[in-house]
Parts: structure tokens; sequence; C-alpha cells
């Protein structure tokens, strides 16, 4: 399959689900710096009348660096203290359940973001390893031709990966690294997240309302 069609393909969750309240999607946010980047993207879709229900994972190391950036410690109750309330349509999977729904392709998710997204877990999902249930979602969400956002963030790149990239993209993922944008004066860094959130909800077919649009000509 040509990379090309498959980065088209992958650019749009909504592409099934046009209904109000019907999308379900799996979030997942892992090692890498930029946990404030996940905790906004859950907070958007909790707000979404477009998705139904999101299916949640951290994985293990993720919980360390969510203590280290947001002073969210732990594992219990984490949705309702990044939320900052109880989830509505939020769940929470273990990323040592290999047997949640999300495991099988026979579950109709309409696809999977990772934000931030580790290198270790590229590698994961680049190479099919499918040894936790984030990579497992993945290299199903893959295999079924679903949409898969990869919000990868590490500075610099090794060869290894940049070719991990490469490998997942060519497999039909979208890379979309953790790079804010600036020309839109983020105030602090929650703004900044939120922007750059609005700007992979908008790849993936759910434009956000406040989302700050390029108008040099007003
Ligand atoms: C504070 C902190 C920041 C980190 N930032 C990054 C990062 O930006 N990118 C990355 O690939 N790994 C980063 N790491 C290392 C990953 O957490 C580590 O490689 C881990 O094994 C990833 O596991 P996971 O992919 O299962 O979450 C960081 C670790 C810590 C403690």
């Amino acid at each position: 399959m040509k990379a090309g069609c498959t980065m088209q393909r992958a650019a749009n969750l909504n592409d099934k689900s046009n209904e109000s309240g019907s999308m379900n999607l799996t979030v997942a946010i892992t090692g890498a710096s930029g946990a404030v980047f996940g905790r906004e993207l859950l907070h958007a879709l909790e707000a979404d009348a477009r998705v139904a229900r999101v299916h949640f994972v951290a994985s293990e190391n993720s919980l360390r660096v969510m203590a280290e950036e947001l002073g969210v410690s732990g594992r219990h109750d984490l949705l309702e203290r990044l939320l900052g309330k109880a989830p509505a349509k939020t769940v929470q999977h273990a990323d040592v359940n290999i047997g949640a729904s999300i495991a099988s392709g026979s579950y109709p998710s309409h696809g999977m973001i990772v934000l931030p997204c580790s290198m270790g877990t590229l590698a994961a999902i680049a190479n099919g390893l499918a040894d936790s249930l984030i990579a497992r979602a993945a290299d199903v969400t893959l295999k079924e031709r679903r949409p898969l956002i990869l919000c990868v963030r590490e500075t610099p790149f090794n060869r290894i990966h940049l070719r991990n990239m490469m490998l997942a993209a060519e497999a039909g993922a979208v890379i979309f690294p953790v790079i804010p944008a600036f020309y839109n004066r983020p105030a602090d860094s929650a703004e900044m997240a939120r922007q750059f959130v609005n700007r992979v909800l908008a790849h993936a077919g759910l434009p956000q309302p406040g989302a700050y649009v390029w108008k040099p000509d007003e």
C-alpha cells in the first residue's frame, strides 16, 4: 500500500461516523515528556458531543512522567485527577490488560491517538511487538486499517527513532510530533497544549471550537 494513500486515510477519525455521539476512540499516554498534552486531549474528547466513548490507557512509565510534570501520582483515580471530575464517557484500562476490548479488531473502534508517544512505544508499534495493551491496540488499529496518530516526542532523534517513524508511517500511522506552534502567542503551557490538541483533532476530522486559525490578511 502506498504511504500517501494510507496517510490520507489515516487523517480522518471521523470518516466512518458523522452522527452525533457515535464515535469510539482510544487514547494512550506514554512516558514521553508532555503529559499536559495528553491531559488536554482527554478534556477535549470528554467535551466533544461527537464522541461517545474514549478508551484510555496510561503506560506504567507515563505515571512517573505525570508525577513529575503534573504532580499527579499513582494510578488510583487517575482519570478523575486528570480531568478534575468524574469522567462521563472515558474508561481506563490497565496497560497489562491485553484482554481489553480494544485489543481485538472485532471491537468497533474508530481510531487511536498516542499523546505523547515515547520512542519506546514508537519502537514497539513500528515493530509489531504487541506486548502491552497500548502496543496491541495500535497494532490492531493498523491491521484493521483504522487511523492511528502517533504524537512522538524526543529531541534530538537518533537513527533508530527516525527509522521507526518511517516504519510506522509506512504501516499507515500518522507521525504528528509534539511540536507546538508559537505564532498564536500562547499565554502559557496549557494554552499551548490546547492549541496543539486542536490541531491533532482537526487533522483527525474533529475540528474544535476555539481553535486558532492563521488569518494574516484580516
Ligand atoms: C521525566 C521524564 C521524561 C521523559 N521524556 C521522554 C521523552 O520526551 N521521550 C521519550 O521517548 N522518552 C522519555 N522518557 C523516557 C521514557 O519514559 C522511557 O523510555 C520509558 O521506558 C517509556 O516507556 P513507555 O513507552 O512504555 O511509556 C522520559 C522519562 C522521564 C522520567
